[in-house]
């Protein structure tokens, strides 16, 4: 009797052991892979950063400019015109980092108009040298800071179109006055965290869950629309300087906030990551924006009702195997409820503030 309390524990400890055993192995089987390294985080990062920033270069600030309709200067608020890219580039990445996600990201250079943009340490200031040499190549490393591992990567910041160059030559503050269409002009910077509990460097070969991943993306899409909405298209209409339309292209008009998105994620789908994203409702005003197949209507049903966390899941495409994450898309401020509801092409009409008017789809590649 006695031998066999003493054996107890023992046999439960193996049950147990058994068990945890077989449920790992069934949640984890071999073909199914643990994670994004780090340096994919990081690609996929820095491909919506780019690919927002592009938008806001490319079909606000260009567009707008040479037709007339509209200025870019530093004092945007004061002289009701439009912010600089820089200065999108970090209202949106403060907003992101303010989010406490983990992940930060900021826009750096060895010549700044700014000095608060010069690079805080030598490691950095390395960096944005390596990569105005060897554009192709992000540099990247592993730092510890107060106790935690950040995996960090720069990324080159080139002069895309020629208002870049001209700005920054004749701007009285720039410390360089000589740069020249394509030159590099500085560095995104982006931090991941790795954590705590490492004995020896981590490295690129660090895993980040999936789930995480989607969540960085989402919060830099979610971060750029804010802005988009808040500080161009709010602020332009309601000084009655210039409105949004659906039919932007033919207006001189800015875009709505979706297209601004639906651009984006065009821009994403070209740099060929495999990433992608979409808005969809079970009540498009597009079609198009309909869900495609029974996961995302599942999802969308689902963070109608449990919006606070995403609706996720893994497909698989051909050989492919992609995860997917359906984020609930809210009515955050009244313009979204009038349009929607005034819209001839709106099958539902009574939308309040904060409901939950679709689902952003943010699809990885995971394998
Ligand atoms: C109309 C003027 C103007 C245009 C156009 C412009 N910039 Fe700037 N840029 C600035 C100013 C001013 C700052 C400093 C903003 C601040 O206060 O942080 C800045 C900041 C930057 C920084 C951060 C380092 C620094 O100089 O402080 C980078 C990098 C940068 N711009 C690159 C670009 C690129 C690339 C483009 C084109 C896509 C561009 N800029 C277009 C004026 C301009
Ligand atoms: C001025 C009108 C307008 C405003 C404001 C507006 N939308 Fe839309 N929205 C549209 C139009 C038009 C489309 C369809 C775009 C297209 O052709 O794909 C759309 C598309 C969408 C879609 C994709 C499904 C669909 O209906 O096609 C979602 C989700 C959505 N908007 C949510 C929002 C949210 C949330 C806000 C506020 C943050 C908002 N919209 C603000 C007009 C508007």
């Amino acid at each position: 009797m006695n031998r066999l309390i003493f054996k107890l524990p023992l046999l439960f400890t193996l049950t147990a052991l058994f068990l945890l055993h077989s449920t790992l192995v069934q949640s984890n089987p071999s073909e199914e892979p643990a994670g994004i390294s780090a340096r994919r985080t990081a690609d996929f990062v820095h491909g919506v950063i780019e690919a927002g920033r592009t938008t806001y270069s490319k079909t606000i600030v260009d567009r707008l400019g040479k037709s007339g309709s509209l200025k870019t200067t530093e004092n945007w608020k004061q002289e009701n015109t439009l912010p600089l890219p820089a200065q999108f580039l970090m209202m949106s990445s403060h907003m992101s980092n303010q989010r406490g996600i983990g992940m930060r990201y900021r826009l750096m250079s060895l010549w700044p108009i700014n000095p608060k943009n010069v690079p805080p340490s030598q490691t950095e200031k390395r960096g944005l040298k390596q990569v105005a040499q060897n554009p192709d190549q992000p540099f990247t490393w592993v730092v510890q800071k107060n106790g935690v591992w950040f995996y960090e990567a720069i990324y080159p910041d080139k002069a895309v179109v020629e208002s870049c160059v001209s700005c920054h030559n004749q701007h009285p503050k720039s410390p360089k006055t000589d740069f020249k269409i394509g030159d590099v002009m500085g560095g995104i910077v982006i931090d991941l965290p790795l954590g705590r509990r490492f004995n020896k460097k981590p490295s690129d070969h660090f895993l980040f869950p999936p789930e995480v991943v989607a969540d960085y993306v989402h919060s830099i899409l979610e971060s750029n629309r804010a802005v988009y909405a808040k500080h161009i298209v709010e602020r332009l209409e309601s000084r009655k300087i210039l409105s949004a339309s659906e039919h932007w292209e033919q207006n001189h008009a800015l875009m709505l906030p979706a297209q601004f998105l639906m651009n984006t994620s065009r821009l994403i789908r070209e740099q060929g990551l495999g990433l992608n994203f979409q808005l969809i409702s079970l009540w498009p005003i597009n079609m198009k924006n309909s869900p495609d197949n029974k996961f995302e209507q599942m999802g969308l049903e689902t963070v109608d009702y449990h919006p606070i966390r995403p609706y996720t899941g893994r497909i698989k495409i051909g050989r492919k195997q992609f995860f997917q994450s359906i984020y609930a898309d809210l009515a955050v401020s009244p313009a979204c409820v009038e349009c929607h509801n005034a819209h001839p092409k709106s099958p539902k009409r009574d939308f309040k503030l904060l409901d939950v008017m679709g689902g952003v789809v943010v699809t990885l590649p995971i394998r």
